[in-house]
């Protein structure tokens, strides 16, 4: 099975991807590493020897043109998924129809609570006791796709958004593997 994984920042749920790859418990092939942005994510790639490609939305004229070029450029790797491991950007509803239930995303919440780019923080303004995380394919919404998969985690007296973030992400990490490692090879 071939993947493309999208980030955006730090990129270690990618990092985990990678590592369970090496070690023989995820049994694909990462034909990409793409983001919207320079980032930590696609210097980890490289450093593994993984081809990387960066589609910035600045760098083309509208949205509409950006998510066509992503959408070009993904389909270039001939994937049988895509996974969003914290890729920040909302994709158009042509992108995720030419994909369709192959874009595999992980939020920081337990969806259909806490939706959007803020799920740690505003679960924290809440009040929640419990949150966690939520694996999901992506559909024309922003976080409302089919879930495959969830796991909860405590907040705890005294949590910072970033506090609570890190513990999400440790949990996260190892979900998002677990579920790459059970989906089904779509039919082409
Ligand atoms: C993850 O918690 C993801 O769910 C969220 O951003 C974080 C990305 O972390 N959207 P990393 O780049 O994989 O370290």
């Amino acid at each position: 099975m071939r993947i493309v994984v999208m980030v955006s920042g730090s990129g270690t749920n990618l990092q985990s991807i990678m590592d369970a790859v090496a070690e023989g418990q995820l049994n694909v092939e990462i034909a990409a590493v793409g983001a919207d942005k320079p980032c930590t994510g696609i210097e980890r790639a490289q450093a593994a020897g993984i081809e990387t490609f960066i589609v910035a939305p600045g760098d083309h004229p509208d949205r509409e043109i950006w998510n066509r070029v992503l959408e070009a450029k993904i389909a270039e790797y001939d994937p049988d998924y895509i996974v969003f491991a914290g890729f920040m950007r909302i994709v158009d509803a042509a992108l995720v129809a030419r994909f369709a239930n192959r874009i595999v995303n992980t939020h920081p919440a337990l969806l259909p609570s806490f939706p959007g780019a803020h799920g740690v923080r505003d679960a924290l303004a809440h009040g929640v006791k419990i949150t966690g995380l939520t694996v999901h394919f992506v559909d024309s919404g922003v976080d409302t796709g089919p879930i495959l998969a969830q796991a909860a985690v405590p907040v705890l007296e005294g949590d910072t958004e970033e506090s609570l973030h890190e513990r999400i992400k440790v949990e996260e990490r190892q979900l998002l593997v677990q579920t790459i490692a059970q989906l089904p090879q779509p039919s082409n």
